[in-house]
């Protein structure tokens, strides 16, 4: 591979042979400079801020959205590969490739929304939903933003694909790198990755380099690669894949027939995803899907607040980094890439940001594992984060509420078999405790393979209630 600079081949689609599809264009968050191509950082070059796509189809008038509304409902029982997608079934909110050739789809998208009836309970709501992006093809929210950009990667003609990853995005990149046919490289932080992750991106054929630094480190060094080297980057910095992952919310509104609910939680790590649904939201709203914008509220791990300490200690204007540490390794991330994109949408929503304690985030995690379903534990700091913003009054009793679940419970076995046997927070001094946890604990039990041993625990069992 030539280490040299490319030209530029992420140009839109603004006049199509066939006429399909939409035209797009990218516009600076900073300066607003609106451009028909962007180089392969995917920053602005006149100031360096991110760029986000804007869509000829949210910005024309006449929008005919009962019609649209219609169409996608449709598709769910067309087999067209294209409509057996719960992504690229939006394909009017989407930009697409020229051509349909270049899509790579693994039917990603479709994932159900769960009610939690326990969690409601102990929450003080009445009802409580779950969207769970855990049953996307690689187990987590990324394929939803990954079957887009992987796909204008491979339109573009790319040999390879890279990003710097937390274990999902690497994941879910070499899942669609190998269904394309493209090489992909992963970078991860030495050591700070479940081993189920990682194991993916093995198996799908990655080259995966574990660095010794952070997430920021990998994401920072991915940055000046790019720069070098004729690489697509596949982090979120990349506007497709916000593209892609605007369809979370798209589907979850269809769900709910399109009546916003009133409130929709997000785990923040580098802050794609709330971006994502906040963009797409926003645009719901102009073209006239919904009536009104439901709050989105950001959570993070104490250990990992950037965004929570940036509006809090700087109103939003700068960010504020930190080094970050804890056990949701998913958003184990000091200096996230989008975070003026995120203090935009929880602004622009009314939400809220917040952050929530380890044991918090344990205790979240195993109160949805017990409703048989089940996530990764970054997915769980909603549920944390709910109960703290019912208790400050934000979240009223009456209010519908929905978490977004990132991760799949079997992302992260270290995690949940340390919870179960008591030694997740061993030696560790946690000032709020984790007694609190005991009761959520179920430890596997060693015993003699005899009918008397077998019943006698069974009694046991049944006298702890
Ligand atoms: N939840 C899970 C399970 C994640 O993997 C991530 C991010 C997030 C939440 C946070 O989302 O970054 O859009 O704010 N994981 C990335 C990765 C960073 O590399 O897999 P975000």
């Amino acid at each position: 591979m030539p280490l040299s600079v490319t030209s530029d081949r992420n140009s839109n689609a603004a006049s199509r042979p066939d006429g399909a599809g939409v035209s797009y264009w990218f516009r600076c968050i900073g300066c607003q400079a609106v451009t028909a191509t962007a180089a392969q950082d995917f920053r602005c070059a006149q100031c360096g801020n991110l760029l986000e796509i804007n869509l000829a189809s949210c910005t024309t008038t006449g929008v005919n959205s009962g019609a649209l509304k219609k169409s996608w409902r449709e598709r769910r029982s067309s087999n067209h590969p294209l409509d057996l997608s719960g992504v690229w079934r939006y394909r009017e909110l989407l930009p697409v490739p020229v051509s349909k050739e270049h899509i790579i789809t693994l039917r990603e998208g479709n994932t159900p929304v769960y009610e939690l009836p326990r969690c409601a309970r102990r929450t003080g709501l009445p009802r409580l939903f779950a969207k769970h992006q855990g049953m996307n093809p690689t187990g987590s929210f990324k394929d939803a933003g990954m079957t887009v950009a992987a796909s204008f990667a491979k339109e573009a003609g790319y040999r390879w694909v890279a990003c710097a990853s937390t274990g999902n995005t690497s994941a879910s990149m070499a899942a669609y790198a190998a269904r394309a046919g493209m090489r992909s490289l992963v970078l991860v932080p030495e050591g700070k990755i479940s081993w189920s992750k990682l194991s993916q991106a093995l198996d799908y054929g990655a080259l995966t380099c574990q660095l010794r630094t952070d997430f920021d480190g990998c994401l920072r060094l991915l940055q000046e690669l790019v720069r070098r080297a004729p690489v697509y980057q596949l982090n979120s910095i990349n506007p497709f894949r916000l593209e892609g992952q605007k369809t979370l919310a798209l589907e979850l509104l269809e769900q709910f027939d399109w009546a916003p609910p009133d409130h929709i939680i997000v785990p923040g790590g580098n802050l794609g995803n709330s971006s994502a649904i906040g963009k797409a939201l926003q645009e719901m709203l102009d073209i006239g899907l919904i009536p009104r914008l439901p709050k989105l509220s950001v959570i993070q791990a104490e250990g990992a607040n950037a965004l929570v300490r940036t509006v809090r200690e700087a109103g939003g204007e700068r960010l504020v980094q930190v080094q970050a540490e804890t056990r949701a390794t998913a958003i184990r991330i000091g200096n996230p890439a989008s975070w003026e994109k995120a203090v935009r949408v929880v602004r622009a929503t009314g939400g809220a940001v917040d952050d929530v304690s380890e044991i918090a985030i344990a205790q979240a995690k195993a109160e949805i594992g017990a409703e048989g379903i089940g996530c990764e534990p970054a997915s769980a700091v909603t549920l944390a984060g709910l109960k703290k913003l019912v208790h400050q009054g934000f979240v009223k009793p009456d209010e519908t509420v929905v978490l977004v679940l990132t991760g799949n419970l079997l992302k992260d076995p270290d995690f949940t078999m340390e919870f179960h046997r008591g030694e997740l927070f061993a030696g560790e001094n946690h000032p709020a405790g984790s007694d609190s946890l005991t009761p959520l604990r179920h430890p596997p039990v060693v015993l003699d393979a005899t009918l008397e041993a077998l019943i006698g625990t069974l009694e046991q069992t049944e006298k702890i209630g």
